[in-house]
């Protein structure tokens, strides 16, 4: 199989490696994902499998020597675009660069579908995620009123690819 990402990332002196999905990953981005987001906010485990399912839908897992998991990012390709459906990185491995390789790697597998823009949103409060995105070179396209718990706002994001 041919290499689809770019070289692992380095967290904390552990070499990580992205990989694709294998349904025996699911339990572990189930529970990442619920120490990543506040309950209303993470999926349930049937919205995570829904989103997993869906046409055009791919999973990138970032995984440590000793196959713990350290990150993923579920992304959709829909016609012309792509949507980052959720990107989580353990509290660990955070501020290490990993975010950034899955977001270039969902990015290039993107690119390679022709997608024209990524889009994604993002809760107004979350800080740390709105500085990443943005350094990545996402923009800010409107305010989403009561997205998250009805009644949360979010920022959808977005960025053209080249
Ligand atoms: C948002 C998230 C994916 C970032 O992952 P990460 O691996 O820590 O990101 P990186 O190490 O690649 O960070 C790249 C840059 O983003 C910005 N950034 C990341 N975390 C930040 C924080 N807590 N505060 C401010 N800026 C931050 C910085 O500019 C950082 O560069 P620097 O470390 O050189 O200053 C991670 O914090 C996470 O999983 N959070 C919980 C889940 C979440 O909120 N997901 C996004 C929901 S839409």
């Amino acid at each position: 199989m041919p290499a689809r990402f770019p070289r692992g990332a380095r967290s904390k002196g552990q070499r990580l490696r992205l990989r694709d999905y294998s349904p025996s990953d699911f339990n572990a981005l189930f529970e990442l994902d619920q120490q990543c987001f506040v309950e209303g906010i993470a999926y349930s485990r049937a919205e995570l499998r829904r989103y997993i399912d869906r046409k055009g839908a791919f999973v990138i897992v970032a995984e440590g020597a000793a196959g713990k998991i350290a990150g993923f990012l579920v992304g959709l390709h829909h016609r012309d675009y792509g949507w980052i459906v959720t990107i989580d990185v353990r509290d660990s491995a955070r501020r290490t660069g990993l975010g950034t390789q899955l977001m270039a790697a969902a990015e290039k597998r993107f690119r390679g579908l022709k997608a024209g823009a990524v889009i994604l949103e993002v809760a107004v409060n979350n800080i740390p995620a709105v500085n990443f995105y943005k350094r990545l070179g996402y923009s800010v396209i409107r305010t989403i009123p009561r997205y998250y718990l009805d009644s949360l706002d979010a920022f959808q994001m977005a960025k053209l690819l080249d």
